[in-house]
């Protein structure tokens, strides 16, 4: 949720360390710092509160002389977001620092034991342990052989200080005794070292690294990296050493650029026809008449005899997960049940070896999804992951897996992400089906409707200006209902998510037929309520139930198939999407409320890629 961005090599750090952060601000934006050793070996610290640019700011007046240094932007979990407990945190003798992203579950006792060594703290936090207990092997009289080199010394200090540590993190140190070196760690909590023409940057997100090499390893868990302006080397915490590959990172700059956009949401609405034909490509092939997944190829068997489909996942990856389950029971045939991977290793959750996890994520990296996960894989079963980020933690611990392909999601407010995965997910339901029983022509029919998808989603997209104007009166209004039936019901959902994250209005979605069991009492004039009502199986009950907001006197505003006058009978507003098959109607359904929910935020005056409270990646329970 934090970001942290490190840098060794033979430029001043300074620029590249704030430039990193400005493109991991959408991870979490309270308060953010510096810390840079100069040729003196002197350790300089900046730190301040609010956006990067206050810090930028502050670094304008007395700027960080050197070549290597460590930053951080946070996203407060431990203290509140003032500046003494903005990162870097450093040991009580001033000389070493450390930039952290996780939680340390056992920094209270660890706090008090330091105190009794004579250690002093400074902050709320619980990163602050970390410098210190590293100092305290650092300095500890007898710990070292006589002749050890304070870099040996920071290293071996560093990998008994983590053994010590209860909880996830990603770290990196840096030490005014061992101005030449930084050491990077994790647990549970991603970092990349970006490997350079001559340096490197380390990060917890490859987009603050793509500007200056391609070339990347990302770390394991429990892994470390010494990086030295000799090389690097990477090895286990407890130092059995490990031979780490570089990687390609897998997006270009153009791709974390806002271009003509004001905002990152808007940009990726807008980029929804490219990246889902990107998704689809070198998938589903209309001539043969077939589908590719390429992830999951070496694992079809387990998957055709699968006898029940568990999916996990958070937030929108779980409303994708909703959308999966009627598509896979309709074309699949496979028994689905979907969880709250917050939820899901509290319950006993029934599990062998014929049971298939599909877990989704965005970013790769959500703490209670990877926790769902680990579950899900302890108890036996395949695990198959809908991805995005490429090697993040989630997709390097599955099985097997499918890409989303949509590019780096930037902006907070999931988009291009829920489609990108339900697209996947309807591509994996007809991958099982047609080795199942689905005929050679009704796979033809589903794939001809997926290869349209991509521009019947630009169709939508030219409503923006009419999606605008309409929303702009009622802004006003401070709660929301959306309603649907079937798979229309998780795209209630989203678009009730979408409005009230960025927006901070009070939002609901539900199943259309439920409003009648409580939620009906709210109806008033004051309340805009969203039918998502597209031709489809459960059409004419829909519109029973706008009926009955309608008499109530509740304003009621569409979201229809094309060429659907009658439904203007009921609704004031309609925002009108091609007509698909009923199982891909999500796919375009979700556009013109991710529109509505943009715009309520924009004319609302709030920042839309970094919505109050938020953070994109939660890696925190
Ligand atoms: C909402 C949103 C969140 C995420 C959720 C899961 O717009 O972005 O609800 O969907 O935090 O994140 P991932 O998909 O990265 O696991």
């Amino acid at each position: 949720m934090c970001g942290i961005v490190a840098y060794l090599g033979d430029k001043q750090a300074e620029g590249i360390l704030v430039e990193g952060l400005k493109r991991l601000e959408y991870r979490g934006y309270d308060s953010s710092g510096a810390a840079v050793c100069n040729a003196d070996g002197q350790l300089n610290l900046v730190r301040s509160v609010g956006r990067i640019s206050n810090l930028a700011e502050k670094l304008d007046k007395g700027h960080l002389s050197g070549t290597a240094g460590i930053a951080h932007t946070r996203w407060a979990t431990h203290g509140a977001p003032v500046e003494k407990n903005a990162h870097p945190h450093l040991d009580h003798t001033g000389k070493i620092a450390v930039v952290h992203n996780g939680i340390i579950e056992n920094f209270g006792s660890l706090k008090k034991w330091l105190i009794s060594k004579g250690a002093t703290f400074h902050s709320d936090t619980d990163t602050e342990v970390i410098p210190n207990l590293i100092s305290h092997f650092y300095h500890k009289e007898g710990q070292f052989e006589s002749g050890t080199t304070n870099a040996k010394k920071l290293e071996m200090a560093t990998r008994l200080a983590l053994t010590e540590l209860v909880g996830t993190y990603g770290i990196t140190v840096i030490c005014s005794e061992s101005p030449d070196m930084i050491i990077a760690a994790r647990k549970g909590s991603p970092l990349v070292l970006g490997v350079g023409d001559g340096e490197y940057i380390i990060s917890s997100d490859a987009a603050a690294i793509v500007n200056h090499t391609s070339r990347a390893i990302y770390l394991g868990d429990n892994e470390m990296a010494v990086v030295t302006r000799d090389g690097y080397i990477t090895s286990t915490i407890d130092n059995i050493p490990v031979a780490s590959k570089v990687e390609k990172i897998e997006y270009t700059l153009d791709e974390i650029e806002l271009a003509n956009y004001k905002h990152y949401m808007e940009k990726e609405i807008f980029e929804q026809p490219d990246k889902i034909r990107a998704c689809l490509s070198g998938r589903i092939d209309l001539n043969e008449g077939s589908i590719k997944l390429g992830g999951v190829m070496d694992h079809a068997r387990e998957l055709v005899q699968a006898r029940k489909l568990n999916i996990t996942a958070c937030g929108t990856a779980w409303h994708a997960g909703l959308v999966a389950e009627y598509i896979m029971e309709e074309l699949a045939m496979l028994p689905t049940e979907v969880d709250y991977a917050s939820e899901f290793r509290y319950r006993n959750p029934i599990i062998d070896q014929n049971t298939l996890q599909v877990v989704i994520s965005q970013s790769g990296e959500t703490i209670d999804t990877l926790a769902a996960l680990r579950e899900a894989k302890n108890r036996g079963a395949l695990c198959i992951g809908v991805v995005n980020a490429v090697g993040s933690t989630i997709a390097r611990e599955t099985d097997c897996g499918v890409y989303l392909h949509v590019g780096p999601e930037i902006g907070v407010a999931s988009t291009k992400a829920f489609t990108g995965q339900v697209t996947v997910l309807t591509m994996l339901a007809l991958f099982i089906a047609r080795r199942r029983h689905m005929s050679q022509q009704k796979l033809h029919t589903y794939l001809d409707a997926l290869n349209r998808i991509p521009d019947q989603m630009a169709k939508i997209l030219e409503q923006n200006d009419y999606i605008r104007q309409t929303v702009e009166p009622y802004c006003d209004k401070e709660n929301w209902l959306f309603l649907g039936r079937g798979y229309q019901f998780p795209v209630a959902l989203e678009g009730a998510l979408k409005l009230k994250e960025i927006s901070y209005i009070h939002a609901e979605g539900m199943p259309a037929a439920e409003m009648k069991h409580g939620p009906i009492a709210l109806i008033t004039k004051e309340m805009p309520v969203v039918f998502i009502v597209p031709k489809c199986s459960q059409y004419d009950k829909i519109v029973s139930n706008m009926e009955e907001v309608r008499a109530r006197g509740g304003r009621i505003l569409a979201v229809a198939t094309e060429g659907d006058e009658d439904i203007k009978k009921y609704a004031e507003h309609v925002f009108y999407v091609p007509d698909t098959l009923e199982e891909l109607q999500p796919l375009l359904t979700v556009l013109p409320l991710q529109m509505l929910a943009y715009h309520a935020a924009v004319i609302r005056g709030h920042d839309v890629d970094k919505p109050r409270n938020l953070a994109k990646s939660v890696t925190v329970e």
